[in-house]
This record gives C-alpha cells, sequence and structure tokens, in this order.
C-alpha cells in the first residue's frame, strides 16, 4: 500500500460497518472528502529517475502506471478483502476476467481441474478452451459427496473449482468438506461466491483458498459496472498480480472502482432485502399450479436445505424453477411479463429474469446442459427490491394471462 493511504480500522466492526468505512483508509493531504477521489489517470510522475527506478525494482513504495496499480482501485480491494476476511484482494474489468487470471494463473498444462458440474456458461466455455489449446485435464462432478470427491482426484490435479450456490440450478457444495479434501491432498480449492456475496457466504472461513466474484452482480448491486473481484492469501494474490493480472491485463477501471465502493455500502442492506423477498417469491411459486419445480435453498423441500442453513447466513435472491408446461409456457411467461426485466446479469436492485438455455447457458451444448441439471424450459429469477407484492402480482399474471 502506498505511503498516500493509511490505515485505521477497529477489528470489532460489524459488516454493514465494515462495508461503509472499512477501507479504513485516509488519503493523506486530501481536503477531507467523504467519499474517496477517483484517480482518473493512467499514469503516475517520478520526482526523479532514482525515484522511478526504486517504484520499478520495489526498494520505494508508490505508483507507476494503473495497470499495476491506482489509489482509487486499491481502495476497492482492500475493502474486499476485509469483507471476504482475506488478507488480499485483487480488481479486474469483469467477473471473467478474474476467473482467467485465477485459471491461468495457477493451472499449467497437463494438470487437472476438478470442476463442480454446473458453472457459469462461459467459464465452462474457459475450461473447454484450456482443455483443446493448453492440454489441460478439466473433470466436471456432482461434489456432493465427499467420496466421489476423493476418487475424482488425480495426480496431477492442482485445483479444485467450485460454484456455490450454482448458478444456475442453485445446487449446493459443502465448503468445509470440500477443502477438507483439498487440503489433504495439497490441492487449490477456488470459490465463485458470485450468487451470495460475502455478506451471506464467507468460503475462506471454510478453508478455501481463493474466492471470486463478478462483481457486476451483488457487489455493485445497480446494474451500471461489469467487474471481477478475487480475494486469498497474501502470497496468492501477489503471484496472480505479477502474472496474469499485469501481464494479461484486465484490469478495472478507477471509476468503476468507485461505484463498486459506492455500491458495497449499501450491500447488507440490500441482501437482506434480497433474502426476504426472494423467499416469499419463492412460496409463491412452490404453491402456484402452473409451477411444476422450484429451486431456492430457503425453501424446506430444497434437498440441501440443512447445508444452506449451515454454510450461509441467507439463503440469496436467485431463484430457478421450472413451469408445467415446459419451454413453451416459460417462452410464454417471459414473453408477458411486465416488471421483472428480460435480462441476463443478476444481484441487481431491479428484478432480472432470463431464460439460461438459450442465453446464458446456451454456449453449453445441450447433452452438457442436461447433465447439469439445465432443462430447456428452467428459467432463472433474480429477485430484486421492489414491492414483493409487485413482484408476485407480475409472475402471476405472466403465467397465467
Ligand atoms: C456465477 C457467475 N460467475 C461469473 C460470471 C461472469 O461475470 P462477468 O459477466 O462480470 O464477466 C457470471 C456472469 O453472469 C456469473 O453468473
Amino acid at each position: 500500500m502506498s505511503k498516500l493511504l493509511t490505515k485505521m480500522m477497529p477489528k470489532e466492526w460489524g459488516f454493514a460497518t465494515q462495508a461503509i468505512h472499512g477501507d479504513g483508509i485516509k488519503v493523506e493531504g486530501g481536503i477531507g472528502s467523504l467519499v474517496p477521489p477517483i484517480y482518473q489517470t493512467s499514469t503516475f510522475v517520478f520526482e526523479s529517475v532514482e525515484q522511478g527506478a526504486n517504484r520499478f525494482s520495489g526498494l520505494e513504495e508508490g505508483y507507476v502506471y494503473t495497470r499495476l496499480g491506482n489509489p482509487t482501485v486499491q481502495l476497492l480491494e482492500q475493502k474486499i478483502a476485509l469483507l471476504e476476511g482475506a488478507d488480499s484482494a485483487l480488481a479486474f474489468g469483469s467477473g471473467m476476467a478474474a476467473i482467467s487470471a485465477v485459471l491461468m494463473g495457477i493451472v499449467r498444462t497437463g494438470d487437472h481441474i476438478l470442476c463442480s458440474r454446473s458453472l457459469y456458461g462461459c467459464t465452462f466455455g474457459l475450461l473447454k478452451l484450456m482443455e483443446e489449446r493448453y492440454q489441460v485435464e478439466v473433470s466436471l462432478i456432482e461434489m456432493t459427496d465427499e467420496e466421489e470427491v476423493r476418487k475424482a482426484i488425480r495426480p496431477n490435479t492442482t485445483l479444485i473449482y467450485l460454484e456455490t450456490p450454482a448458478n444456475p440450478t442453485m445446487e449446493l457444495i459443502d465448503l468445509a468438506m470440500v477443502s477438507k479434501v483439498a487440503k489433504e491432498t495439497g490441492i487449490y480449492t477456488a470459490v465463485d461466491n458470485t450468487f451470495l456475496s460475502p455478506y451471506l457466504q464467507r468460503p475462506i472461513e471454510y478453508g478455501c483458498d481463493i474466492v471470486i466474484h463478478s462483481a457486476t452482480k451483488y457487489i455493485g448491486g445497480h446494474g451500471d459496472v461489469v467487474a471481477g473481484v478475487i480475494a486469498g492469501s497474501h502470497d496468492m494474490m501477489k503471484q496472480i498480480q505479477m502474472t496474469t493480472q499485469k501481464d494479461l491485463g484486465g484490469i478495472l477501471a478507477p471509476m468503476d472502482a468507485f461505484l463498486l465502493l459506492r455500491g458495497l455500502k449499501t450491500l447488507a442492506l440490500r441482501m437482506e432485502q434480497h433474502n426476504g423477498s426472494a423467499q416469499l417469491v419463492a412460496e409463491f411459486l412452490e404453491s402456484h399450479p402452473f409451477v411444476s419445480r422450484v429451486y431456492y435453498p430457503g425453501l424446506p423441500s430444497f434437498p440441501q436445505h440443512e447445508l444452506a442453513k449451515k454454510q450461509m447466513k441467507g439463503f440469496g435472491g436467485i431463484i430457478a424453477f421450472e413451469l408445467t408446461g415446459g419451454y413453451e409456457a416459460a417462452v410464454h411467461m417471459l414473453n408477458r411479463l411486465n416488471l421483472c426485466r428480460l435480462a441476463v446479469s443478476l444481484g441487481d436492485v431491479d428484478t432480472l429474469i432470463q431464460h439460461p438455455a438459450s442465453m446464458t447457458h446456451s454456449i453449453v451444448p445441450q447433452e452438457e446442459r442436461w447433465k447439469m441439471g439445465i432443462s430447456d424450459g428452467l428459467v432463472r429469477l433474480s429477485v430484486g427490491i421492489e414491492e414483493v407484492e409487485d413482484i408476485i402480482e407480475d409472475l402471476r399474471q405472466a403465467m397465467e394471462r
């Protein structure tokens, strides 16, 4: 951290307080603005050749060039590390830039990555690319049973990569179980925590090594920025920063870091509202005769409801469901919504709804999609923070019309 920024933050602060004040950072020599400035600069001027050389060699702390570090982006990284309970964090220009920096920063040709079977479509696409072009072995398994996880580990497995809850099936994976198996065998664990945010789940507390977010989602929360973050040990973050972040270059712009810092201030409040509303929407859907199946961890009928209670602080804002009329009924309903917006992405204050088979997961071949549990009629709903009665009424009229 540069001398420009100083830390002063009581460790005992609760999550919502940390999310507002927790960067604990005061900009030295500033004019006392409540909100940190946006350092909208590509580069930083050196006072002398010697200073420039010392900054490059690491003898002197300080900024050099925004791809190598920027004060506004660092404020965000420090706050993410704090909220995830990690030593350190890095910010990227998208969730996929974060995921590719992790996968390509850790895995080498000939290594094996063990993945959970339900993954975000583009993560699946990147893994296929690594398999085809860089001779990385990839296998996708259910990851619910400890013995199955142990059996799937190969001598060349270097990384276990998972999403919990999975996109879009909401399938859960026991973080303590997987990280225990991984630690025993000396394998890293990376968890995509996008669906819950650090407010509802903190994988590092369960022994996982790296946490990843599409910050485009709950961390930003307002649908106005595309970004990604990762958090983990100081050594791991340094390794990724000096290789795949610096050299692939998928960094976050200072203005976008500012928007995410603003989004984080209301994260706790928004997540409480998402949780409460999604529970009511899921109960409504489950009781509706046109709905054949609802996947929401907060429902007692959800097969992993007990695991959800154990490792998540709340059940989140995402629901997947199937209509009795299958694909045709889903299309009919989606085309008749008024309030819920037909759009990919999730975690926004607006309610968003989409059809994974033709949208986010269309890149995944149909057979693989079915193995992931994504039927052609499955609909994914990201419940926003509007009046919950209005959301329910919109879904009702679209299904019944
Ligand atoms: C679970 C999950 N991970 C990663 C991503 C990729 O994030 P981004 O769109 O910010 O690149 C998404 C995007 O929808 C996602 O849902």
